[in-house]
């Protein structure tokens, strides 16, 4: 079932521009990806969202598990689609699915993309986010999000000039995008009531590329990898089974 809809959405209107070059360019990152793809998917049973489209190098060979995507980002979507999966066109912020519906909720490569006008908001929509992930869950749910994480120092750097780095994007219509720590979402997680949060920071299985290209949408823009050391990162936590979260 495919469901799309109109939407007034930065984020959609920048990924519907670039879901082509996103999909056919084959990044410095793949190693840690295809890693990452096998961690989530032998983790995963039942009824399963993913969030910001599927996760990349999704195998799903044999799933045992019944798979809805959400985007915001209709041409996204569109690559999303395998047969059998559910397809649903929505922000995160604001799409609502009934409280328990599903065991596990996949967050790849997407919290980064939430941010809003600054430092501050992107923290704050994470947080809201992962609060409307536990209630979507049911209690011993997982949530899985994998992310490219930086060091508290780099961090301190990214929150100070995030408002002159999107007013620079904005000039090439680029929402701003916000890297966290992994600390970061281990607070977060346990803020919004989950438990048994751990973190693992992906080892690729061969050498990631010296450079990165830290902006979609800016393909010639190449930074040295020590000088924005992205960690890739999976971060997991589970919905207790019981909770004295009330709303
Ligand atoms: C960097 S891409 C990641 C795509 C894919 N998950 C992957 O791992 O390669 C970010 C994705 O998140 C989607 N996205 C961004 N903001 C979103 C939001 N507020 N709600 C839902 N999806 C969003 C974009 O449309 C895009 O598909």
């Amino acid at each position: 079932m495919v469901l799309f809809c109109v939407l007034d959405s930065p984020e959609g209107e920048f990924f519907d521009r670039h879901a082509e070059s996103y999909h056919s360019a084959r990044g410095g990152m793949s190693p840690f990806h295809e890693v990452t793809a096998g961690r989530i998917e032998e983790g995963l049973h039942g009824s399963v969202l993913s969030v910001g489209g599927l996760w990349n190098s999704a195998r799903l060979s044999v799933p045992d598990y019944r798979l809805t995507v959400l985007d915001v980002s209709a041409e996204m979507l569109k690559r999303s689609a395998r047969e059998g999966l559910e397809l649903v066109q929505g922000d995160v912020r604001t799409t609502d699915f009934a409280d328990g519906t599903f065991d596990h909720v996949v967050l790849p490569l997407v919290l980064h993309h939430v941010a809003g006008r600054n430092a501050l908001t992107a923290r704050r929509n994470v947080r809201g986010i992962l609060v409307r992930v536990f209630r979507m869950l049911r209690p011993g749910g997982r949530v899985w999000i994998s992310e490219f994480c930086v060091p508290r120092a780099v961090y301190a750097v990214e929150v100070a000039l995030a408002p002159a780095v999107r007013w620079g994007l904005t000039l090439a219509r680029i929402p701003l995008v916000v890297m966290h720590t992994s600390s970061f979402y281990e607070s977060a997680l346990g803020d919004a009531g989950f438990g048994e949060v751990c973190v693992e920071h992906v080892r690729p299985a061969s050498e990631l590329s010296r450079w990165i290209r830290p902006v979609i949408g800016l393909p010639w823009l190449r930074v040295p990898r020590w000088l924005y050391p992205v960690r890739p990162t999976l971060v997991t936590a589970r919905r207790p089974f019981s909770s004295l979260r009330s709303g």
